[in-house]
């Protein structure tokens, strides 16, 4: 009996060290796919968009699903984590629509690309 538990535990680390695998693979595919490379660097540098080093200790969790998810809404909300991010680039503020253009992004591809983000030292 207890030889058997050690088997089924090794079996559930094996698959929850391979799910982890997956996830990471993941938010690099997306990182490309979502074109987030073509406007960010995860560095302090500005691209077309900011720099992201850090930011997902600046902006909340819940800021974030939402922006990914829907960037032109989120900017029109213009809450106050929107009001922080509109001082990133001169004139933003007047700016009536963000320039973040993404393919459509669901919300459990948003969770993995923060999770992405804060691995590489966004
Ligand atoms: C077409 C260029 C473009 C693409 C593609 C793009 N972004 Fe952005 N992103 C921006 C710009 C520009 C801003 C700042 C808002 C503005 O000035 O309109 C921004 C803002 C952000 C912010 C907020 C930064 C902060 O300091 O609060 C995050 C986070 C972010 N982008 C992540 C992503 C991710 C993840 C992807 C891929 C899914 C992505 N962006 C794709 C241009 C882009």
């Amino acid at each position: 009996m207890s030889k058997y538990l050690g088997v089924v535990f090794a079996f559930i680390l094996a698959i929850s060290f391979a799910s982890t695998g997956v996830a990471s693979a993941d938010g690099a595919s997306l990182w490309k796919s979502k074109k987030c490379k073509n406007c960010h660097k995860m560095t302090a540098k500005k691209k077309v968009g900011p720099g992201l080093a850090g930011v997902t200790k600046r902006r909340s969790e819940a800021w974030l699903l939402k922006w990914l998810q829907d960037p032109q809404g989120t900017w029109a909300a213009n809450d106050a984590e929107t009001q922080e991010l509109k001082k990133w680039a001169k004139g933003a503020d007047k700016r009536k629509k963000t320039k973040m253009k993404t393919p459509k992004i669901s919300e459990a591809e948003a969770k993995e690309l923060i999770a992405y983000m804060k691995a590489n030292g966004g």
